[in-house]
């Protein structure tokens, strides 16, 4: 498929996803602040952000990459009250291939709601219909509610890579999520 832009807004049900705009920087830092050691687990970025200036870094490194076709990642904002409440983005783009992998994270306070899942079904449904015929969403095994997303979702576990990656000084395993236009692999002998 040609490559293209993401729309900069995306209207799903109970929240809108909005292409970064830097004001955002300092909520979005706070946030971090407030629950580093939550977010920390399973996000190796956070780590790395120390600063504003840092968010502030990401959030241009963001801007470059949606031009280049690379990233695009998106603030979660709640419809009713406009409140910025985390993020979800499209990476890991496979043009050529017509593949895509989604990756979020909320503020604690803002979670168990339903926000995530609508938020996700929302982008996952914007990939669909600009032409991507597969989603992924990958996840740690010790990350049980990031699992419950693609689960609720209706994803199929399609494999799990065993020690893929360090956490937090310890080996763990990755989950692999798959969801296909089609469940049926066009070109599958019947
Ligand atoms: C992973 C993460 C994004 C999941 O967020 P979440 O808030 O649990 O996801 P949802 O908003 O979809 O919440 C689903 C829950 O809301 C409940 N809910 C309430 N109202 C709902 C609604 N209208 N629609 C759907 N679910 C609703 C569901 O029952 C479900 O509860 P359960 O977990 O007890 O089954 C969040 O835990 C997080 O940010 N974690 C830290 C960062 C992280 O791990 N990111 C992923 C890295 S791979």
């Amino acid at each position: 498929m040609e490559k293209r832009e993401f729309p900069a807004t995306i209207q799903a049900h109970l929240v809108v996803l909005r292409k970064h705009q830097l004001e955002v920087a300092p909520t979005m830092f706070d946030y971090i602040e407030k629950d580093r050691e939550r977010l920390r687990q399973f996000l190796p970025w956070v780590d790395f952000t120390k600063t504003l200036q840092d968010e502030i870094n990401y959030l241009k490194m963001t801007h470059e990459k949606w031009a280049q076709f690379e990233l695009f990642d998106y603030g979660i904002f709640d419809r009713d009250t406009d409140t910025y409440l985390g993020n979800v983005g499209v990476h890991s783009i496979a043009w050529n291939h017509e593949r895509c992998e989604l990756g979020y994270w909320i503020l604690g306070d803002f979670e168990g709601k339903g926000f995530m899942s609508d938020a996700v079904r929302g982008l996952e449904k914007t990939c669909f219909e600009m032409g991507f015929n597969r989603v992924e969403i990958r996840c740690s095994s010790l990350n049980q509610r990031s699992a419950s997303i693609p689960k609720r979702l209706g994803y199929r576990l399609e494999g799990v890579l065993s020690q893929d990656s360090i956490e937090m000084g310890r080996f763990r395993d990755t989950l692999i999520f798959g969801k296909t236009k089609s469940p049926v692999c066009p070109s599958q002998p019947a």
